[in-house]
């Protein structure tokens, strides 16, 4: 393969894996949506930053109801998106750049446009058809309630009544999501049949791994009893007690038969958990040994910039995956979560699609937003494991947050109360030229959200060979960690303030300062810096020094 991807086994372990969320990475078209051919015009971008692997957001067939996880056929590319000679195009561009390509899969739910679920609702009631999903009667007088008590991730019920072919009132279906992503029913052999020809046809064509959509959500409880107390919170899941649809132990037979699957295949390919499960020692049992390779470490993600919670994080999450033999992650933002640059610099509740919007209260200082931001960067990508990096992270992207309420797009600002925006405003199309129309994404102009009329200063032209930059800082970071082993190294906390994180590893000494005041720098040549270095290192700074 590759220039950046080590030949060698298991390179997931210490990969840096960049997230392309295609709606919003390069729109080849015109017509203001991000397509594949966009993000092979854009790869080289990629190979120069020193990534090792880019995985791909849902480019499905899809009505788009929820960005593309609602597939309504997983084995075609959305003609918005392309074909899928673009998508073996783009398998082929990248792996000739020296970068592994991972897909998202998702297995919880498909669309109410899937011709499965549709030939559920066709075949009636007491069909095989019906049971590749959830479908039960209501309660109370003519079944006219949802059967429990569960709620969507989006707001409102989990359940939508259907109406049978001769005009009278039938079950209710369950989607934990949107009305539109009926959950499937992975008690039914049929499912995961379907889904192991899902994983081989990408498989096939050459992939190197899936993202695995919701994977702390596919086995419910027997029964679907109703929610006791109510632990979830908008959009997440999280829970330590034994829960009705998170985190139940059935979920792990179906990885480990996707484990199997992958083992079919040659060239080490990867599965990557989507699952909201804390603590961190539960979610390790999604990466034990037979089952997936590793899971975004949303754990750290969800940690403010304090030093001794970091150090905790950090600690738990080298215990707690390293206890199961796999690698920690580190991740800090994603398409559902406020962009860390703004994120870390809010008071905001940092439940992950709650978004912040023109009314919110909190809205950060954004120079002061990413100076800390790129702080939090530098002490990310020191850590041992693999990192994930997610698209317009490494230009200092900001959340976009005066985006006006009729320019909103995604489901959850639709169905919940005020003040919940919601993830469009990590969601913005990226900037690649600071004076091309709609900063070179598009070369219409078009964009299918707002992009922010400030955003001409980080355009990856405006960046690119610049000392400085939060470009070049990201690229010259990737370069260090690859040529000191960091990823590979052995983590050793130094004796620090309390505000202060200080540890060394593959003898490179990280410096964050976490405090409101400069602290003494430690002895050693500066290798990098998130931000000016003087004698002392500033607040909301990280450095890396060799010793
Ligand atoms: C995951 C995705 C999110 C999506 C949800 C339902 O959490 O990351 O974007 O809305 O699953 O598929």
């Amino acid at each position: 393969m590759s220039s950046n991807s080590s030949p060698s086994h298991e390179w997931w372990r210490t990969a840096v894996i960049y997230q392309v969320y295609p709606r919003s990475f390069a729109d080849s078209s015109g017509n203001g949506i991000g397509d594949l051919p966009g993000v092979t015009s854009r790869l080289d971008h990629l190979a120069a930053l020193g990534v090792d692997a880019v995985w791909l957001s849902p480019f499905y067939r899809s009505p788009q109801n929820d960005a593309g996880y609602d597939v309504s056929d997983y084995c075609d590319v959305d003609p918005m998106f392309g074909t899928l000679a673009d998508a073996d195009a783009l398998i082929a561009r990248a792996h000739h750049l020296g970068l592994r390509v991972i897909f998202d899969i998702v297995p919880n739910h498909s669309s109410s446009e899937h011709v499965w679920f549709q030939e559920a609702l066709a075949a009636g009631p007491g069909s095989p058809e019906r049971d590749h999903y959830i479908f039960r009667e209501g309660r109370g007088p003519n079944g006219a309630e949802p059967p429990n008590n569960w709620q969507s991730t989006f707001g409102g019920p989990a359940w939508t009544r259907i109406t049978e072919a001769d005009g009278t009132p039938g079950p209710w279906y369950l989607h934990l999501f949107d009305t539109t992503q009926p959950d499937f029913d992975w008690t039914n052999p049929w499912v995961a049949d379907r889904f192991d020809e899902v994983l081989r046809f990408w498989l096939d064509r050459g992939i190197d791994g899936f993202r695995i959509d919701v994977a702390h959500g596919l086995a419910k409880s027997p029964g679907l009893p109703d929610v006791d107390t109510d632990p979830m919170l908008i959009g997440g899941g999280w829970t330590t007690e034994e829960h009705p649809y998170w985190s139940r132990d059935d979920v792990h037979a179906i990885w480990r038969r996707w484990r199997h699957v992958t083992e079919e295949y040659d060239g080490d390919r990867a599965l990557v958990a989507e699952a909201w499960v804390l603590p961190l020692s539960k979610m390790a049992q999604w990466v034990r040994d037979d089952e997936l390779h590793q899971a975004f470490n949303f754990g750290y993600l969800m940690t403010p910039w304090d030093a001794k919670d970091m150090r905790a994080v950090i600690d738990d999450s080298l215990e707690s995956f390293g206890t199961v033999g796999a690698p920690s992650t580190w991740v800090l933002s994603n398409h559902d979560t406020i962009r860390h640059t703004t994120r870390l610099s809010t008071k905001a509740p940092l439940a992950h699609n709650i978004g912040i919007g023109p009314q919110s209260l909190d809205r950060p200082d954004e120079a002061h937003s990413i100076a800390r931001g790129r702080a939090a960067t530098l002490l990310m990508l020191a850590l041992p494991g693999s990192a994930y990096v997610y698209q317009g992270e490494e230009l200092g992207l900001p959340e976009a947050i005066d985006i006006p309420d009729d320019a909103r797009q995604d489901p959850t600002f639709f169905h919940t109360p005020a003040g919940v925006y919601g993830r469009d405003g990590c969601r913005v199309p990226l900037p690649w030229e600071s004076d091309a129309p709609a900063y070179g994404f598009s070369p219409t102009g078009a964009s299918w959200l707002p992009q922010p009329a400030s955003w001409a200063r980080y355009a990856a032209d405006s960046q690119r060979g610049v000392a400085g930059s939060t470009l070049e800082m990201y690229r010259e970071a990737l370069k260090l960690r690859r040529e000191r082993s960091l990823a590979h190294g052995t983590l050793g906390w130094n004796e620090s303030d309390s505000d202060v994180l200080d540890f060394t590893v593959s003898g490179v000494r990280v410096v964050s300062n976490m405090s409101d005041d400069p602290v003494a720098l430690p002895s050693g040549d500066r290798l990098l810096a998130s931000g000016p270095v003087g004698e002392s290192l500033p607040p909301d700074t990280t450095v890396w020094l060799a010793i």
